[in-house]
């Protein structure tokens, strides 16, 4: 990819992102709980219509038909080579999408970026910047690759899932998020990938963050010996 269409890619997939929730982030700065988080205000839970994924589907631009209805998923044989050949494509621009994604998270739901200790201070002008965001996307989209590469090694890459998911549930990560943050990531690279994007590769991208949020959310209600307070 050439660095024109690389920097094409980076502003597609930021479009959208806006900064007029510095304000709320400011006031959020005065909710202090006692651990050092922000008290939880109303808009910070997803309501049960935000957290349906058909709408957030639509939002996204996302076919909701495509989401999957049976769990656990499993991929064929076609959609593992559809996610290998896409991320390959996508690889030079990868963890600028992974900023992009978390930025568009923290500015919908500002309660999100008040999780990660090393984020939760700065400001939207600056997070696009930030060396933190940067090493975190570049961590997650490091993530996802393990995965593709593991899609043919179930055992291992249920214990990966797992463990990742008993860590958010530590971080104290709602689940509800996980399911956003996947989406997002969809249409990112929907942004990015646009003429090569299509149908199949839309399900093969929704099955892949679903299998990833369903393992990390299963291990998350696992663990009852320390309950969610979200
Ligand atoms: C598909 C969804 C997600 C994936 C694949 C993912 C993946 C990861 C990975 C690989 C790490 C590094 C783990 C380690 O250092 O051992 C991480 C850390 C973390 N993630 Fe996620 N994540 C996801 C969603 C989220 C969401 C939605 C949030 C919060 C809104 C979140 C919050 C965190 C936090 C707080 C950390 C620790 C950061 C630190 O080291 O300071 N994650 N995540």
């Amino acid at each position: 990819m050439s660095a024109g269409s690389q920097l094409n890619c980076f502003q597609a997939a930021t479009c959208g992102v806006n900064t007029d929730s510095n304000d709320d982030l400011a006031n959020m700065e005065d909710l202090k709980s006692t651990d050092g988080r922000p008290a939880l205000t109303a808009n910070d839970y997803l309501t049960d219509e935000e957290f349906a994924l058909p709408v957030i589907c639509a939002k996204l631009n996302l076919d909701a038909g495509l989401l999957p209805k049976i769990f656990p998923i499993q991929l064929t044989e076609r959609q593992k080579h559809i996610l290998a050949v896409t991320f390959a494509s996508l690889r030079q621009n990868i963890a600028e999408i992974g900023v992009v994604v978390f930025m568009r998270v923290f500015e919908a739901y500002p309660y999100a970026q008040q999780i990660f200790d090393l984020l939760k201070n700065i400001s939207q002008d600056n997070l696009v910047h930030s060396q933190a965001l940067k090493s975190h996307a570049f961590r997650v989209v490091g993530f996802v690759e393990k995965c593709i590469a593991r899609l043919h090694r179930p055992d291992k890459l249920d214990a990966i899932l797992t463990n990742l998911g008993q860590k958010h549930r530590q971080w104290k990560v709602p689940p509800g998020y996980i399911d956003l943050l996947g989406l997002q990531f969809v249409a990112a690279m929907k942004s990015c990938l646009d003429q090569q994007w299509n149908a199949e590769t839309e399900e093969a991208w929704i099955a892949m963050f679903g299998f990833i949020t369903y393992h990390m959310k299963e291990a998350m209600k696992m663990d009852e010996q320390s309950p969610l307070p979200l």
